[in-house]
C-alpha cells in the first residue's frame, strides 16, 4: 500500500521506517529540512536501538523517501499518518495542538479519492471529530476523506519493537460507512502483525483519545504510588524494594512500574498526564483533576528530595562542592534529555553553587549543547575524581558493572545515592561506602 507519515520526529520516523519494512511504499513529510536531508542519508536524529540500520534497509530497498512537499504526499498516499508532536504549551497545562491542526490544514487541500487519515499523536479527547469537520470542508474530495485514530504506545529504547509488535492495536474510527472502510484498511496496513494474532480493538473515536491518555496516567500513577510508599518507608525504617516485591508478585498488581526512585520523567508521561489534567478540568471532571495533580507533585517530590540528600551528604552546603552524576538522559537506552529527572536535579544542584560532573553512555552530547556548564566526563572513573558524593540517577546497565573498590580510590568522599536503586547496596556497602537509596534504610560506612 502507499502510506505517509507527516512528521519525521520520533513516532514518525520510527513509524515510517517500520511502515516500510512491512512492505509498504513511504514517503514521509517534515517542515524541517535538515531533518528531511539527514533521513533520505540514513541518518537517524535521535539515538534508537536498531533504528538506524532499518532505515537504511528499506531507503535501499527503495520502499521509502522524505520530502518536504505535502502536495506530493497528498499525490501519493492511500493512508496518512499523522504523527507530529504535541508538546506543553509554555506557561500551561494544556497540549499545543497546532502541529497537529496545521499537519491536517496543509494535508487537507491535496486529498483526492477516499483518502484515510490515520491520527497518532496523543490529542485530547474531542480533536479527531473536530479534525474530520475541517478536513472534509477544506478538502476536495469532501466527504470521501475519512479519518480514524490509531495511538501509539512506543517506549523509547523499544521503538521498533512496540511499533511493528504492539501489544495491542487500537482503531477509534467513526460509525458511519467511512468508519468501516477505515477499520478495514488499517487493518490491510497492519495485515503482517496482525496475522501473528496480536489483538486489534476498534472503537469510537472519542474512547480511542481517550485510551492513550489513560494508559500514561495509570502508569504515571502506578509510579508515583511506589514513591509515595518509599517516602511511608523512609517514615517507618521499611524497605519500599522487599515491599515492591511481594506486592508485585499479585497478578492484579504486577512489578512493572513499580520500580521507586527518582520517578518519570521524558518526552510523553510528564506532559501527557498534564494535557489530560487540563481536558478533565474543561469538562469539570475534579476527580482526574485531583488524582492527576496528585500523581505530578509526587512525581516532582523526587527531585526535590534527591537533591536534599545529596546537599546533606555533602555537610548542610552544596556551594563550590563537587557532585558526580551517573546518567542525564530521562532513562537508559536513550539520549532523550526532554524532561529527564537527572538533569532537573542537576540544574537545581548547580543553581546552589555545586560543580557538576556527569557521565552517560550516550546523553552527554546532547546535553553539552544545551549545559555546557557542566563537566562531561568520559568515563564514571573521570566523572568521579574528587568528588564529595555520588548520584546514580539513570539506570544504565553498564553502571551496575562499577567497581566499588577502585571508585573509592578516586572520590574524596565514600557516599552513593543510588537514586534508581539498581546498583548492588551491599557490594558498595562492603566497600566501605555509605549508601543512601529512596525508601530503604542507608547504609552508613562502617
Ligand atoms: C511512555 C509509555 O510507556 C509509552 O507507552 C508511551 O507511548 C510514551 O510514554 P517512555 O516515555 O519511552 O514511554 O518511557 P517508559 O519506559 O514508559 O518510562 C517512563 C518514565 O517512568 C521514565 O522516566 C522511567 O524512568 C520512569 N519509571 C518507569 C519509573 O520511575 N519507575 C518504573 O517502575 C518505571
Amino acid at each position: 500500500m502507499r502510506v505517509t507519515a507527516i512528521g519525521i520526529g520520533y513516532l514518525g520516523l520510527t513509524h515510517a521506517v517500520c511502515m516500510a519494512d512491512l512492505g509498504h511504499q513511504v514517503l514521509a513529510i517534515d517542515v524541517d529540512e535538515d531533518k528531511v536531508a539527514k533521513a533520505t542519508r540514513g541518518e537517524t536524529p535521535f539515538f534508537e536501538p536498531g533504528l538506524e540500520p532499518l532505515l537504511r534497509k528499506n531507503l535501499d530497498a527503495g520502499r521509502l523517501r522524505f520530502t518536504t512537499d505535502f502536495a506530493e504526499i497528498g499525490e501519493f498516499g492511500e493512508v496518512h499518518f499523522v504523527c507530529v508532536g504535541t508538546p506543553q504549551k509554555p506557561g500551561a497545562t494544556a497540549a499545543d495542538l497546532s502541529y497537529v491542526y496545521g499537519a491536517v490544514d496543509a494535508l487537507a487541500p491535496h486529498l483526492s479519492g477516499e483518502a484515510l487519515i490515520v491520527g497518532k499523536s496523543t490529542v485530547p479527547v474531542g480533536t479527531a471529530r473536530d479534525l474530520l469537520a475541517r478536513v472534509r470542508a477544506a478538502a476536495p474530495a469532501g466527504e470521501a476523506v475519512s479519518l480514524m485514530w490509531n495511538p501509539e504506545f512506543l517506549r523509547e529504547g523499544y521503538a521498533v519493537q512496540d511499533t511493528l509488535t504492539p501489544d495491542r492495536f487500537v482503531f477509534g474510527v467513526t460509525s458511519d460507512a467511512a468508519g468501516e472502510r477505515s477499520d478495514a484498511t488499517i487493518r490491510a496496513v497492519y495485515a503482517t502483525p496482525l496475522s501473528s494474532g496480536i489483538t486489534a480493538i476498534t472503537m469510537d473515536l472519542e474512547t480511542a483519545e481517550l485510551v492513550k491518555v489513560s494508559a500514561n496516567s495509570f502508569l504515571a500513577t502506578k509510579i508515583s504510588f511506589i514513591n509515595a510508599m518509599a517516602e511511608m518507608c523512609e517514615a517507618s525504617g521499611a524497605d519500599v524494594i522487599a515491599l515492591a516485591n511481594a506486592i508485585g508478585i499479585d497478578e492484579r498488581i504486577g512489578r512493572k512500574f513499580l520500580s521507586p526512585g527518582l520517578g518519570f520523567g521524558g518526552g510523553c508521561l510528564p506532559k501527557d498526564i498534564r494535557a489530560f489534567r487540563s481536558t478533565a478540568a474543561s469538562k469539570g471532571v475534579e476527580s482526574i483533576v485531583s488524582l492527576l495533580s496528585t500523581v505530578d507533585t509526587i512525581n516532582l517530590g523526587r527531585r526535590e528530595r534527591v537533591t536534599t540528600l545529596a546537599r546533606d551528604a555533602v555537610g548542610g552546603s552544596l556551594a563550590g562542592k563537587k557532585v558526580a552524576v551517573l546518567g542525564i538522559a530521562f532513562k537508559p537506552n536513550t539520549d532523550d534529555l526532554r524532561d529527564s529527572p537527572s538533569l532537573d536535579i542537576c540544574k537545581r544542584l548547580a543553581a546552589e553553587g555545586a560543580i557538576i560532573s556527569v557521565h552517560d553512555p550516550i546523553a552527554m552530547a546532547n546535553a553539552a549543547l544545551s549545559y555546557p556548564d557542566f563537566r562531561y566526563a568520559e568515563s564514571v572513573h573521570e566523572a568521579a575524581e574528587q568528588a564529595e558524593v555520588v548520584l546514580h540517577l539513570t539506570e544504565w546497565s553498564e553502571f551496575r558493572a562499577i567497581d566499588p573498590s577502585a571508585l573509592a580510590e578516586v572520590v574524596a568522599q565514600q557516599v552513593l545515592i543510588d537514586a534508581r536503586s539498581a546498583l548492588d547496596a551491599d557490594a558498595w556497602h562492603a566497600a566501605g561506602w555509605s549508601v543512601y537509596r529512596p525508601g530503604q534504610p542507608p547504609k552508613h560506612a562502617r
